[in-house]
């Protein structure tokens, strides 16, 4: 029999032992983190999840006859990363303590060892800051995994996923389980297909989210569900999306969005609370999130996630231009001309100018060669330049290719609009209005950390929430001139805009919402349609006929005919919460074993070719 682990049996943690602990016989397991020789006597850093512990192999120990010098011979041989038991007796370190670690105060003597396993010499150190490549750390996760940051990030994690299970059990939640491989239906995120073997060219596909299923959930009457819902999609991959990622997802009937508001408000602060001990009373004395509306949103910050840690909003200034006809601005004039003649339409996308005011104070910061820089920035994001003015001191414009065309008039009426003061700059942006929106919300971002409003990466210890709501039902399709569901087709429209289905879908606002945290969207749900009249109205306006609507949606069209109650919904990215929450940059610092940005598991390698015996099973042929 083993004499560690069979006889003798852990006694404390390597965070567990203090000065109160001196003089008493312990027994620890775990890893060597550091090995030292000097003064005749070999120490050692035990490292285990919990911490640190340093060891005494002194051949010399007395009172335990010899086995503290065979001890310490064994010892000699020991390497990083070794796995080891030992048992020994805790000193106090008296004037050596070390006060970086919670057992600094105390070591322990070494009387036995037993070792484990020995280790190869680890590819990198297994300490809490190292230089070492992503690439090389994502090979060998489980040993990144060693490391204290990953280890603290996991039990964040964790202490996430304990905490959200109580509170929905706590509020009469049913977590219930739906199935991952599932039907493909069209529109929504890009599926992973999966080729059946037992039906010759016919496919799963995973599931994006549990949507539909939670839905029929409602009509079960089950009333109130959630579920730690594992993700699959297909998509470009960013620092904040990968191709496989959870969600806490939620649905209640005989609900209003104020209810989910308030459910999911109670998650939050609950998570804050325990996770990092804040307490978002203090911020949000009401218990609730401010809300903006969607268009709002997309107008002072050109998307639907602003970080709102800090102002720098945009001024529309279309309206402007088109007043002044242009202006004398020749290709202000066009645009002008396109929305006189009709040719443009308010409500339908279009082509806009935005401005982006730089308070003086900041703009005398950015030096000629910075300027360049961020015109640079702009056009790779498919923008054709960054026209901008630097207001002078009775108004004029300085320093900008404008300043020779445009009007007096429009000119004030710029500056007015734009609270522009003598010193301040003004960034211009104009053109397509998803390219407008798009280029303006990354520059508002990128100054923002260039003048240190916000930190270049993490909260900087402010989280500020937002909810969005209120968007249209529909996005026009510029390319087939169509409108489209902005989210999916079971979206409640609002009831006053109903009776626009038909005339003007445009202005057919819904109750969708997204939550969000500095920027990011960290979810985002709505209330369902459940009315077969108004539903048919939607596919109507949405050009889907009975047939379309039966092979697409076929199963739930049927259910929400047996009774199907009022209900809504949500879903939150655990991952990016668990981000956003920690500070990461990444979702692949707070995912066990995440993939690449080019969806691959570096670890594993996968994904990776099967023999051609698999394929034919599966009834599947590559191409090259
Ligand atoms: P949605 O598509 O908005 O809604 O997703 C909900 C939340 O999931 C997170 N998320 C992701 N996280 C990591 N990687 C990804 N690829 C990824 N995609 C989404 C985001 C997002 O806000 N069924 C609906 C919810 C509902 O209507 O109830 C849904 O899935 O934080």
């Amino acid at each position: 029999m083993a004499r560690f682990i069979d006889e003798l049996k852990r006694t404390h943690d390597n965070n567990a032992l203090r000065v109160e602990h001196v003089e008493q016989e312990v027994v620890l397991f775990g890893w060597v983190s550091s090995y030292r020789d000097h003064g005749g006597c070999v120490f050692i850093d035990l490292r285990d999840r919990e911490g640190i512990t340093q060891l005494v192999f002194d051949p010399d120990l007395a009172g335990h006859g010899t086995a503290p010098r065979v001890a310490y011979e064994r010892a000699q041989a020991l390497r990083s990363e070794w796995v080891i038991g030992i048992r020994g007796n805790v000193k106090s370190r008296g004037g050596n303590a070390n006060p970086k670690l919670a057992t600094g105060a105390v070591e322990v003597h070494v009387v036995e060892i037993g070792i484990f396993n020995k280790s190869d010499t680890p590819p990198f150190e297994i300490v809490d800051k190292l230089d070492t490549g992503e690439e090389k750390r994502l090979q060998y996760r489980y040993l990144d995994l060693r490391r204290r940051p990953l280890q603290h990030a996991m039990r964040a994690r964790h202490r996430l996923l304990q905490e959200t299970r109580h509170y929905f059990d706590d509020k009469g939640f049913l977590e219930i389980e739906t199935p991952t491989l599932v039907k493909y239906t069209p529109g929504g995120a890009r599926n992973f297909l999966v080729p059946s073997r037992m039906h010759a060219g016919k496919f799963y596909a995973l599931a994006e989210s549990p949507q539909l299923f939670k839905q029929l959930f409602m009509v079960a009457g089950f009333e109130r569900y959630f579920q730690i819902a594992r993700c699959w999609r297909d998509e470009d991959l960013r620092l904040d999306r990968q191709p496989e990622f959870t969600q806490i997802d939620v649905e209640m009937s005989f609900v209003n969005q104020d209810d989910i508001f308030e459910t999911i408000e109670g998650l939050v602060f609950r998570l804050w609370k325990a996770v990092l001990g804040v307490d978002l009373l203090e911020k949000y004395p009401s218990g609730s999130f401010p809300r903006m509306n969607f268009g709002e949103s997309m107008g002072l910050y050109g998307n639907d996630k602003p970080d709102v840690r800090f102002e720098l909003p945009h001024v529309d200034i279309t309206g402007l231009v088109v007043d002044h006809a242009g202006g004398g601005v020749s290709f202000w004039a066009e645009l002008a001309a396109a929305f006189a003649s009709g040719r443009y339409r308010r409500d339908l996308p279009t082509e806009i100018v935005k401005a982006l005011r730089i308070p003086a104070e900041k703009a005398s910061s950015l030096s000629r060669a910075e300027l360049d820089k961020l015109e640079e920035y702009v056009k790779g994001m498919g923008s054709k330049g960054l026209a901008r003015a630097k207001i002078g001191g009775s108004g004029e414009w300085l320093q900008s290719p404008l300043a020779k065309m445009i009007s007096t008039e429009l000119r004030v009426a710029i500056n007015e609009a734009a609270g522009a003061q003598e010193g301040d700059l003004l960034f211009f942006q104009f053109g397509k209005e998803a390219v407008v929106h798009t280029v303006m919300a990354n520059l508002r971002v990128h100054l923002a950390k260039k003048f240190g409003f916000i930190p270049e990466s993490g909260h900087g210890g402010r989280f500020e929430f937002l909810w969005v709501v209120n968007p249209p039902l529909f996005e026009y399709d510029d390319e087939t001139k169509t409108w489209a569901a902005a989210h999916h087709a079971f979206t409640r429209p609002h009831d006053d805009c109903v009776e626009l289905l038909e005339t003007d879908p445009g202005k057919v606002l819904c109750w969708r919402y997204d939550l969000v945290l500095n920027g990011f969207e960290i979810g985002g749900g709505s209330i369902r349609l459940h009315d077969p009249e108004v539903q048919t109205r939607v596919f109507r306006a949405l050009g889907i006929d009975d047939d379309d609507a039966k092979t697409k949606f076929g199963f739930l069209l049927e259910a929400l005919r047996y009774g199907a109650p009022p209900h809504g919904g949500i879903a939150i990215g655990l991952d990016r919460l668990a981000m956003l929450l920690s500070g990461a940059d990444s979702l692949r610092d707070v995912i066990a074993y995440p993939k690449t940005q080019k969806g691959i598991c570096l670890m594993t390698e996968a994904p990776n070719a099967v023999s051609p015996k698999q394929l034919q099973e599966l009834h599947v042929r590559t191409v090259d």
